[in-house]
């Protein structure tokens, strides 16, 4: 039987364990997909386990895409650029990084048929998933990507790789077409952003968060008119794309997935 992990810290919240194993199971492979709560120390023997395979495939999330890199021996276009794996396999013996958050960003937006050339976006955050984001952006052939941080010098850190970027000061509104939050801010019910946004209307509002499925950034957006979207779609594409590199099968997206995954 085959063994397929995601790793990271805090883990509990992972949705991946029940949306890999549904698909597994209804392409009938011999194969489980768990999680595991590690520390930056258990990176290096869990790597070993898939060398001797033990372990055919590991998807990565907070706070250790970055933090693995270090360990892998081949990275992808989408990693390197990014500086970020989600997603570990071993082919011809090379431990291989590679980075679907980028595709699955690229395939929620493309989903709403929504033209992004020339359009203006802004990004609020300068995380761990911006720059797969602004990676993605910049395939769309965006006019202006706007970043704003609390902490200006994250935003500054990630112009230093995409020099595209405009960073605004904390606190400004840009005019824009589209507006991201990849805050953390919403993953509690009662979170606010404290950016003044309640004279927008007409734009789109996404939110990487999914759960809860509207955050306040998107029930306020909502009541003044503006087009939404949560990161629901981006979660489910970005593990359909490592389940494809993996098992090389593209697993469904239907009803019943989203019935499974209950958020
Ligand atoms: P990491 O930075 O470790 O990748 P993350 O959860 O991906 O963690 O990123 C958290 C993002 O949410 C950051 O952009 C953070 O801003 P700071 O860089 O200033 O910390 C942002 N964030 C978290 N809490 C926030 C708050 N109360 N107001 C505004 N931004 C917040």
């Amino acid at each position: 039987m085959k063994k397929y992990l995601v790793i990271g810290n805090p883990i509990e919240h992972s949705f991946s364990p029940k949306l890999h194993n549904h698909w597994i199971k209804k392409n009938n492979i011999d194969a489980v997909y768990d999680k595991k709560q590690i520390n930056e120390s258990d990176i290096e023997p869990l790597i070993m386990e898939i060398k001797k395979n033990k372990i055919n495939g590991i998807n990565v999330t907070v706070p250790f895409k970055k933090k693995i890199i270090p360990y892998l021996d081949e990275l992808s276009n989408e990693a390197k650029e990014t500086e970020s794996v989600n997603t570990i396999y071993i082919k011809n013996n090379k431990i291989k990084g590679h980075n679907t958050d980028v595709s699955g960003f690229e395939h929620s937006i493309k989903d709403l048929n929504i033209n992004m050339c020339n359009k203006k976006v802004l990004i609020i955050g300068a995380g761990g998933v911006v720059s797969s984001i602004i990676f993605a952006l910049n395939n769309m052939g965006l006019r202006k990507i706007f970043v704003t941080n609390r902490t200006r010098e994250k935003a500054e850190d990630l112009k230093k790789f995409f020099r595209n970027l405009i960073i605004v000061e904390w606190g400004d509104v840009p005019d824009f077409d589209m507006i991201i939050n990849a805050t953390s801010v919403g993953l509690n019910e009662n979170d606010q952003l404290e950016l003044n946004l309640s004279k927008i209307k007409n734009k789109f509002f996404y939110d990487v968060i999914y759960n809860p499925p509207k955050t306040n950034f998107l029930k306020n957006a909502e009541v003044l008119g503006n087009k939404i979207e949560n990161g629901k779609k981006m979660f489910i594409y970005q593990a359909a794309a490592a389940f494809k590199i993996w098992h090389n099968i593209q697993p469904e997206i239907n009803n019943e997935v989203l019935k499974v995954l209950d958020i």
